[in-house]
């Protein structure tokens, strides 16, 4: 009727029209409903928490009133997210390595499952600021507490470090002018330190924590260090902007508060 050049004027306009609509259902941030999924997270009550529950203190299982419940470090931080949201927290329970899949597929709203914010997961998915960070302790003799207070005071000392762990790494990077020691067994770093034969030892948080409990004679002077590396985020579907902005918001208010520390403590001891 309009002859085949009319025809094709009309297809592309239509097909034009077409994508203009889809554009404009789907923003940055807004779904094929035009609704936000912070939006979609409120109005349905309920934030749903992806985790794997075999990681303790960060995610395990632990009878509570005599019912067997999921509890620790990441599920107090994922409470005080849906806390400030205003909604319910659900959590769901799977293995760690489908956890992604299930947040791409809608299955969850977010994970915390002690999960590295590595670059191949980051295609994916996006991720919130750190919430927790891989902490070193410098362990010493009660001995040589007056001497050694400071990373200044570290300075050309013998630094025991486990060989080929990250605190191999940190020690030469951070301690200036250290002469390090790598040993094959933390037992032997301790040994070293209890008779002297090197100032001081560089360890992970909480087994630094648990041979100075153990051992009288050793102290934590205090000194520490981050691990900029490691560390864990939440995880969240990509384009997702107001959610992870709130939940960076949430993560600060708890590193301002002290409760990182506090629940870290608590979840540690719950775990033992
Ligand atoms: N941090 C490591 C990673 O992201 C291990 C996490 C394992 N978490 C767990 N809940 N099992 O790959």
């Amino acid at each position: 009727m309009f002859g085949k050049k009319a025809n094709k004027i009309i297809a592309l306009f239509i097909i034009g029209i077409m994508t203009i609509g889809f554009a404009g259902c789907s923003n940055q941030t807004g779904t094929k409903e035009g609704k936000t999924e912070i939006e979609k997270i409120k109005e349905s009550g309920k934030i749903v928490l992806g985790t794997s529950a075999d990681y303790p203190p960060f995610e395990f299982h632990k009878e509570v009133n005599g019912k067997d419940t999921i509890v620790g470090f990441d599920i107090e931080i994922a409470k005080e997210i849906a806390k400030d949201l205003n909604v319910e927290l659900e959590i769901k329970e799977m293995s760690f390595d489908p956890l992604i899949m299930a947040l791409q597929n809608n299955k969850i709203d977010m994970v915390l499952a002690g999960m590295t914010p590595d670059k191949e997961r980051a295609k994916k998915v996006d991720f919130s600021d750190k919430y927790f960070f891989g902490k070193h302790y410098i362990v010493i003799n009660g001995k040589n507490k007056d001497s050694i207070k400071t990373l200044e005071d570290l300075k050309g000392k013998t630094i025991g470090v486990q060989k080929g762990a990250v605190q191999q790494k940190i020690a030469q990077k951070e301690i200036s002018g250290a002469k390090l020691k790598p040993l094959v067994k933390v037992p032997d770093l301790i040994l070293q330190l209890r008779s002297n034969k090197v100032d001081a030892v560089l360890i992970e948080d909480i087994v630094a924590k648990s041979y100075v409990e153990n051992n009288k004679d050793l102290v934590l002077p205090g000194i520490e260090f981050k691990d900029k590396e490691g560390g864990y985020s939440v995880a969240l579907r990509k384009n997702n902007k107001e959610l992870v902005e709130s939940i960076n918001k949430t993560i600060k208010r708890l590193q301002k508060e002290g409760l990182i520390d506090k629940y870290f403590e608590e979840a540690n001891k719950m775990s033992k």
